[in-house]
């Protein structure tokens, strides 16, 4: 049987989680899971707090705080961020735990016992003050492609490029301020040149194993362009360990104060986190994670690529039994009010703090930032924006269109569905272009055209608003009641449609229309089929699915930025 395991990138525990991760990763893993649920596929939906690295430790260093305490502390907010924000993970799990130690060990061992990496001696900057190897976030120096100098050992956040500590201008060790010195260390390295081959084919012709594994025409362009880069510019050996006191220690021998590099094992915590669900859930993981019927998608950000693309597919496969991902549907960034967003500088919109400003309007910030998507380019996230969009659409078409009819129908039949009478050419017209609806929303979500799915999901207000204008039933009822029945009953059976097919965008509002409806919602089948509700139906009394958010609330919302 198809079966669907969809991750979302393991965010750092080393902070809240910002719009642009939600807007990068989260949201568009959600509404893809939750259509594909809605299909009656069976999807699993792994996330989880990524807990090693450097990340942490610079990050509890600078609370002077300890690893442990940033990462209970961040894990037990992040998980409370997503579920308010209704991200719906099957599991998230952590990479502190015992299984997962365990599970990266042994994934580790594996390898090392098929003689996958190389052993080998360098020179690496080391704090003399501290007496400590320096991971590449512990040294900033000036970039040499592009002369920012706050460029980290291993990336540089100003243009992107990928860096080696030695590459960097002017080194400075983070924790002491002073210039690091070298000394010698060993490391167990892959050699990712070795798998150039493959990984071009793998890519560029979505073949693995001399048989087709997967189209490549549905992954991104930009996915594609930059896996063709890093190929072109040709693959170099990279360390799996690193000197470190903080995550999943190094497995062998002569292997003290050494630890899995964090790429290697947070990937893994995709695995550990499935197997941790299938043991709550009575499965068997292998039947995910070894099983080529299986479609593995992995939602990320575009910093993330290359350890989704190149490192951890060389690493599966080297492994031998592991599936490769179908998919990995990254997006751009996503930038705050024409600016980067910035962690260090506090330039962000942090998702438990924009849930404090605006209780219950999660559906505001999941529709706002599925609209701007940086799907295919980075997007902009402004508040007068936000405000528009919540005004404008939201409230004035899709929370009005339902509140017309929802008060009509309670106003002329105490809130029972009238039956339709006279089905004319221009309503069979309407009626068959609703119909088309499911289909559009989903075609769209399947090719992760998220923006475009929500856009025709408006869509199908939109029309509901054109043609109560166009009929306008309240100057008819006087008049001619049987026609009166027949525009209402059509209005409302969009109502339906919106409630089922808003399902994966919307969760509360779809939920919210559920109870207004007295109806339980449909899957995606369903609500393709037109006829599921008959006259006579009982709705309940009419409420606001949306309220305009004023200049004052948008004022506030822009100081904090400053
Ligand atoms: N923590 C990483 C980041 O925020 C993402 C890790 S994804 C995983 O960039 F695959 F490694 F888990
Ligand atoms: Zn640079």
């Amino acid at each position: 049987m198809e079966q669907y395991i969809v991750t979302a990138a393991l965010p750092y525990a080393n902070g809240p989680i910002h719009i642009g991760h939600i807007a990068g990763a989260y949201l568009p893993a959600d509404i893809y899971v939750r259509y594909q649920k809605l299909l009656k596929k069976e999807a699993v939906f792994i996330c989880g707090s990524d807990e090693h690295g450097a990340a942490i430790t610079l990050r509890a260093k600078k609370e002077n705080k300890s690893p442990k305490d940033i990462i209970n502390f961040y894990h037990e907010l992040n998980k409370k961020s997503f579920k308010e924000l209704n991200i719906k993970f099957d599991e998230f799990d952590r990479t502190s735990s015992k299984e997962h130690h365990e599970n990266a060990s042994d994934f580790f061992l594996k390898l090392h016992s098929k003689k996958v990496f190389i052993k080998k001696e360098s020179e690496q900057f080391f704090d003399e003050e501290n007496s400590q190897f320096l991971a590449d976030r512990y040294i900033m120096g000036t970039c040499p492609n592009c002369g920012y100098n706050h460029a980290y050992g291993d990336q540089c956040e100003s243009c992107g490029s990928t860096l080696s500590p030695i590459e960097l201008i002017n080194p400075k060790s983070t924790i002491s301020g002073n210039s690091p010195v070298l000394k010698k260390t060993s490391h167990w390295y892959l050699p990712m040149q070795k798998h150039e081959k493959w990984l071009t084919d793998w890519i560029e012709n979505g073949n693995l194993n001399g048989k087709k594994h997967h189209n490549q025409k549905k992954w991104k362009s930009q996915v594609i362009g930059q896996c063709k880069s890093w190929l072109k510019a040709g693959l170099k050996e990279r360390a799996m360990t690193r000197d470190l006191d903080w995550g999943v220690k190094v497995p062998l021998k002569d292997s003290d104060g050494k630890v899995l590099y964090v790429w290697l094992d947070a990937p893994i915590g995709y695995i550990s986190a499935t197997k941790n669900w299938c043991k709550k859930n009575n499965k068997n993981w292998e039947n995910y994670w070894k099983n080529a019927d299986t479609k593995l998608i992995n939602f990320i950000g575009k910093d993330n690529i290359v350890f989704h693309c190149i490192i951890f597919p060389i690493l599966l496969k080297e492994h031998g039994e592991y599936i490769l991902p179908t998919n990995v549907p990254s997006n751009e960034f996503l930038n705050l009010e024409g600016k980067k967003i910035s962690t260090s500088r506090n330039h962000a919109i942090w998702i438990h703090d924009y849930l404090n400003a605006f209780p219950n309007k999660a559906d505001v910030l999941r529709y706002v930032l599925c609209s701007i998507a940086p799907e295919n380019k980075d997007s902009d996230f402004t508040w007068k924006d936000f405000q528009s969009r919540n005004n404008n659409e939201l409230v004035a078409i899709f929370g009005n269109f339902v509140n017309r009819v929802i008060v009509l129908i309670n106003k002329y039949w105490d809130g029972i569905i009238p039956e339709a009478h006279d089905i004319n050419d221009k309503d069979g017209i309407i009626i068959n272009l609703t119909n088309s609806y499911p289909e559009k929303i989903g075609q769209n979500i399947e090719k992760y055209k998220f923006r475009d799915g929500l856009f025709e999901l408006m869509n199908l207000a939109r029309l509901g608003n054109k043609y109560l204008a166009e009929n306008e039933p309240w100057k008819l009822f006087k008049i001619n009641p049987d026609r009166t029945k027949t525009i209402l009953n059509i209005s409302v059976k969009i109502v339906f449609k919106l409630a089922d097919l808003s399902q994966p965008f919307l969760p509360d509002t779809s939920k919210k229309l559920s109870d207004l409806l007295n109806y339980k919602l449909n899957d995606w089948t369903g609500a393709s089929k037109p006829q599921y509700i008959k006259g006579g139906h009982q709705i309940n009394k009419p409420l606001h699915l949306f309220e305009p958010i004023s200049d004052e609330e948008i004022s506030q919302e822009m100081e904090k930025l400053k």
